[in-house]
């Protein structure tokens, strides 16, 4: 088994202790100091983070939106009834056809440092539609999560996807969503969604809170979901019961961004240690960016979160949000990690759209970015 040794740069492990090394062995960082390795990776002054922990993505989809988005840029508002051009696009396209798009968009967070990924259903809204979906994204990640409730198709809607689409898609999703909001689904049947999932064993997530207040968020605290995502409109209430049952708020500003909608109130959902995740919602809709990146530089520009809060919230947060073991470099934890071509994580917000991950290792291997290493004697 070969050992590699980071040294020369900053690292960030969320260790209490600062790290003046990293050491991988056998996939797992074992030690924060410097020691004999294989391998060297010289940082050169360059730094280290946790790869990225995306919770929030709906990467499997046919179609384009660019003309919604357009026409969005020129004023028109967004509404949930978007979401039904994807679902025909999506039932149009061939698994195969949704498969290598998923695949490649997939490859292209790889790319910008995301090493853990959730991914939804949410646009086939059929049984056969939601489970080729989820099968699809088994194929990217271990987190998936069953969305049938994204928006109503037909009479009898809730009945079906509590019933035989939940029967179908529970054993390939590991937790299960719904989208909140008028034009979607109402607290009720969100409840009886959720429920029916959480019965068969699933985690819970809930779009909460997205363009309007309501009770979204305080369903997700009432459930004990992992997460309530979105939160835009949060009330002092709703922060506080989100605190108390120790839901996370994942927090989606690209989304905001590409609807023009305001901001998500991150500092007082983190004044009120409500833990915080960033995620992309990478989606046709209303974020169509697989950057966390750029998710972070929005944070600290919008959000009013510093570099730092902003970072950990894309590592660690996300990963509070999935209930996973990542998002961290502690010694014991997987060894997924960037290498950054800037002394520190700040240049993530400070050089806004400048491709700064020069490296992606997950499991202790390098999968993105040059072999810049050099074998030691
Ligand atoms: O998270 N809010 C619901 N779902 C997506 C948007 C989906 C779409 O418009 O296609 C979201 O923003
Ligand atoms: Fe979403």
């Amino acid at each position: 088994m070969t050992s590699t040794l980071f040294r020369g740069g900053s690292i960030t492990t969320w260790a209490d202790e600062p790290a003046t090394a990293l050491v991988l062995e056998d996939g797992l960082v074992v030690s924060h100091d410097e020691q004999p390795c294989d391998e060297v990776v010289e940082l050169d002054g360059r730094c280290v983070v946790p790869g990225f922990v995306d919770s929030h993505t709906h990467l499997v989809f046919g179609g384009d939106r660019t003309a919604e988005f357009e026409s969005r840029m020129a004023g028109i508002p967004y509404a949930a009834g978007g979401i039904r051009t994807t679902v025909a696009a999506t039932r149009a396209a061939s698994t195969e056809e949704l498969a290598s798009r998923a695949r490649r968009l997939a490859d292209e967070c790889l790319r910008s440092g995301t090493t853990t990924i959730e991914v939804k259903s949410g646009y086939g809204l059929t049984v056969e539609d939601e489970r080729r979906l989820l099968e699809v994204a088994r194929g990217i990640t271990s987190h998936t999560t069953f969305l049938g409730a994204h928006v109503p198709d037909g009479d009898g809607y809730v009945d079906l996807v509590t019933g035989p689409m939940l029967d179908a898609c529970a054993p390939l999703a590991t937790a299960v969503d719904a989208f909140c909001e008028e034009g979607a689904f109402d607290v009720d049947q969100c409840r009886e969604v959720l429920s029916a999932g959480r019965a068969r064993g699933l985690a819970v997530h809930l779009h909460a809170n997205q363009l309007r207040p309501g009770g979204g968020v305080r369903l997700a605290a009432e459930l004990g979901a992992l997460s309530a995502d979105h939160c835009t409109h949060v009330s002092d209430e709703d922060i506080t019961a989100m605190r108390d049952a120790r839901v996370a708020a994942v927090l989606v500003p690209a989304a905001e961004f590409s609807t023009r909608s305001p901001y998500a109130p991150a500092r007082r959902l983190l004044d009120a240690a409500v833990t915080v995740a960033l995620a992309t919602d990478c989606n046709p809709g209303t974020s169509f960016t697989t950057s966390m990146p750029f998710v972070i530089a929005l944070a600290v520009r919008e959000l009013r979160l510093t570099p730092l809060e902003a970072l950990r919230a894309a590592t660690l947060g996300g990963a509070t949000a999935l209930a996973v073991d990542a998002g961290h470099l502690r010694v014991g934890a997987h060894a997924d990690l960037v290498v950054l071509d800037a002394p520190s994580p700040a240049h993530l917000a400070y050089r806004p759209g400048v491709d700064l991950v020069a490296q992606v290792w997950r499991g202790g291997t390098l999968v993105s970015g040059p072999a810049a290493r050099s074998r030691c004697r």
